[in-house]
């Protein structure tokens, strides 16, 4: 793994898999039976120049619970930015601050410039529509649990990516990172105008996957281990696609009636949230909520350990966190995270 984690273009094969071995190694500090220190007098500076609640929050809680501790600033009303503060200048001084630095700003490539002028690890939290690496990596790290859960493989899987394929950061990382594993078979499927870019869909085909397009939900998806829905991102959208854009139409809506019509009972839902719960929106509908094959909890509840184990590696800690464990003293009730488990 290179010094900072900005693209899924700079991780191999062996580092991912290195990655879910070490976050599988955080479980039990994520889960609240122990705690180490590791980071023990490290600082994070967490800068979000854009809206997040998960992100932000599981790399707080994530370099915490390795014993470090966290300043962040939000927005760009109230960082110097706004003052017309240059990326290469916040990167400069947040060096002489900070030990580690997680960012997300609006313009794709800005948070690689940011890391060009810095000499501590940089993590890309989501350039613009550009890419979220700890965002695939964790939804990887699911898929894998879900699997070995259902007993299933990778190999083979047959995965469907729909919603904003254009704008969603998530699915072009998630893309690339699956396409690093054995042969898929991966159905896109969005709205006109909202398709993946043709230079990844390449690169995917490239590595020796199948890639189908479809232009709706409606067909049979029986044989389907993953349906990945993503959120129109109309803030991404120029003025012309804002007025032209309608909405979703039924054609693209992932509910029950389309995971009891068109696929199986073995097929996960997955959606790096948040969903738009708006009137209109037609994002992953909550009558899925209850059904166990909707794992979007467990798949938050994934982002600790596997953003943890992120930092563990980059900070060349990975391998003292089990010489550093002892059991939590503060009441912890039974079960932490999502309640559907
Ligand atoms: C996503 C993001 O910000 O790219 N959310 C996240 O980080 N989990 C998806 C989105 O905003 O739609």
């Amino acid at each position: 793994m290179s010094q900072h984690l900005l693209t899924v273009d700079s991780l191999s094969r062996e580092s991912v898999d290195h990655l879910l071995r070490v976050a599988a190694r955080m479980e039990p500090i994520a889960q609240r039976r122990q705690v180490t220190r590791v980071l023990e007098g490290a600082v994070l500076g967490n800068l979000f120049f854009e809206a997040s609640t998960r992100t932000r929050v599981s790399f707080n809680a994530a370099f915490c619970r390795l014993g470090g501790s966290v300043c962040d600033t939000t927005g760009f009303t109230f960082s110097s930015m706004a003052k017309g503060e240059s990326l290469y200048d916040t990167s400069r001084v947040m060096s002489g601050y900070c030990d580690a630095i997680v960012m997300r700003h609006p313009d794709q490539g800005s948070v690689a410039e940011f890391a060009a002028a810095t000499n501590v690890p940089v993590i890309n939290g989501g350039d613009g529509p550009g890419e979220h690496p700890s965002q695939a990596l964790l939804d990887l790290y699911t898929i894998d649990k879900e699997f070995q859960r259902l007993g299933k493989s990778l190999s083979g899987a047959h995965i469907l990516l729909t919603g904003d394929l254009k704008y969603g950061r998530t699915v072009h990382s998630l893309i690339k990172l699956l396409s690093l594993y054995d042969p898929l078979r991966i159905t896109l499927v969005s709205p006109p105008g909202l398709e993946m870019p043709s230079k990844l869909i390449d690169l995917v085909t490239s590595r020796g996957h199948r890639i189908e397009q479809r232009d709706s939900l409606a067909s049979d998806f029986s044989d389907l281990d993953v349906v990945y829905t993503t959120r129109i991102q109309k803030e991404r959208f120029t003025d012309e696609m804002n007025e032209s854009f309608q909405g979703l139409s039924d054609d693209f809506m992932v509910n029950r009636d389309f995971l009891d019509r068109r696929c199986s009972q073995s097929t996960i839902v997955m959606h790096p949230l948040p969903r738009d719960s708006r009137p209109g929106a037609n994002d992953l509908n909550v009558d899925l909520n209850g059904d166990p094959r909707l794992a979007i909890f467990r798949q938050t509840d994934n982002g600790i350990p596997m953003r943890m184990a992120i930092f563990a590696t980059l900070l060349n800690v990975d391998d003292l966190i089990e010489k550093d464990l002892r059991s939590v003293r503060w009441f912890v009730p039974a079960q932490t995270g999502t309640l559907d488990r």
